[in-house]
């Protein structure tokens, strides 16, 4: 990683769960529901990623999004700031028979990406990693390393309830964790991430993505607490 100012965000400092620890990296992939073989592939798919393409995995975790990209014909850069997930993630991608795929370790605000524009840049369930203004500054990297026209998707812990309504809707998720749409996830889980972690408000995101030069072209707010974002790079 290049030289940074003595003001620069400190990303090896990862709030929240610690990712360095094989053991939590082996929990997490089991409980990772939503990032299934499957349901990766049908993103994919949903994305119109195919032969050709170039996708770079911001917080790509245990890899599974990148090797089905790859698996459909595309190059994948598989970015996380974790060496615990990226060695998971390389044997992964070995067993698949996945060899498009090259693993960086850096962060949001530090990969650089030195090859080919990419057509599309995908970041699940790690952005909240970042307070808000590293966002912004977040996703003016991502446009910067898309072709002009290219595709962002973006899917994560994004609050669409009324601010008024926090302490409800807070506690009805935490309330979720037991049940079977909790995925796994402990009300422990949700807590820490509420306490220490830094989800925001949907019109907060929206905001910083225009700003940073991106067409919101499709939103689902999938529950009072999550959503996803494409977007395409006008910048
Ligand atoms: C909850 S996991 C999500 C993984 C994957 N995207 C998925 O959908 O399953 C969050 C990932 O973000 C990574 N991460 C944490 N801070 C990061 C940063 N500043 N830049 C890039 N990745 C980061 C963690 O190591 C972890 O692999």
């Amino acid at each position: 990683m290049t030289n940074l100012a003595a003001w620069y965000f400190d990303e090896l400092k990862m709030a929240g769960v610690d990712f360095e620890d094989v053991a939590q990296v082996e929990a997490f992939d089991l409980k990772q529901l939503s990032s299934t073989p499957e349901k990766e592939q049908a993103l994919v798919s949903r994305l119109g990623i195919s032969s050709g393409h170039t996708v770079i995995d911001l917080g790509a975790g245990t890899g599974t999004f990148a090797i089905q990209t790859t698996l459909a014909g595309a190059f994948a850069h598989a970015v996380d700031i974790s060496h615990a997930m990226l060695a998971y993630a390389r044997n992964k991608a070995q067993k698949a028979g996945a060899t498009n795929i090259h693993f960086h370790r850096a962060g949001f605000l530090t990969y650089e990406h030195t090859s080919s524009l990419a057509d599309f840049v995908v970041t699940k369930s790690a952005l909240h990693i970042l307070p808000d203004f590293w966002k912004m500054v977040a996703f003016l990297r991502i446009s910067s390393m898309l072709k002009p026209g290219g595709h962002f998707y973006l899917r994560d812990v994004i609050f669409s309830f009324p601010p008024a309504e926090y302490e409800m809707s807070i506690n009805k998720w935490i309330e979720r964790a037991a049940k079977p749409e909790g995925e796994g996830w402990t009300a422990k889980d949700y807590e820490m991430h509420v306490r220490q972690e830094y989800s925001t408000f949907a019109w907060i995101v929206e905001g910083m993505l225009q700003q940073a030069g991106f067409d919101i072209l499709e939103v689902n707010y999938l529950s009072p607490v999550t959503a996803e974002y494409l977007c395409k790079n006008t910048a």
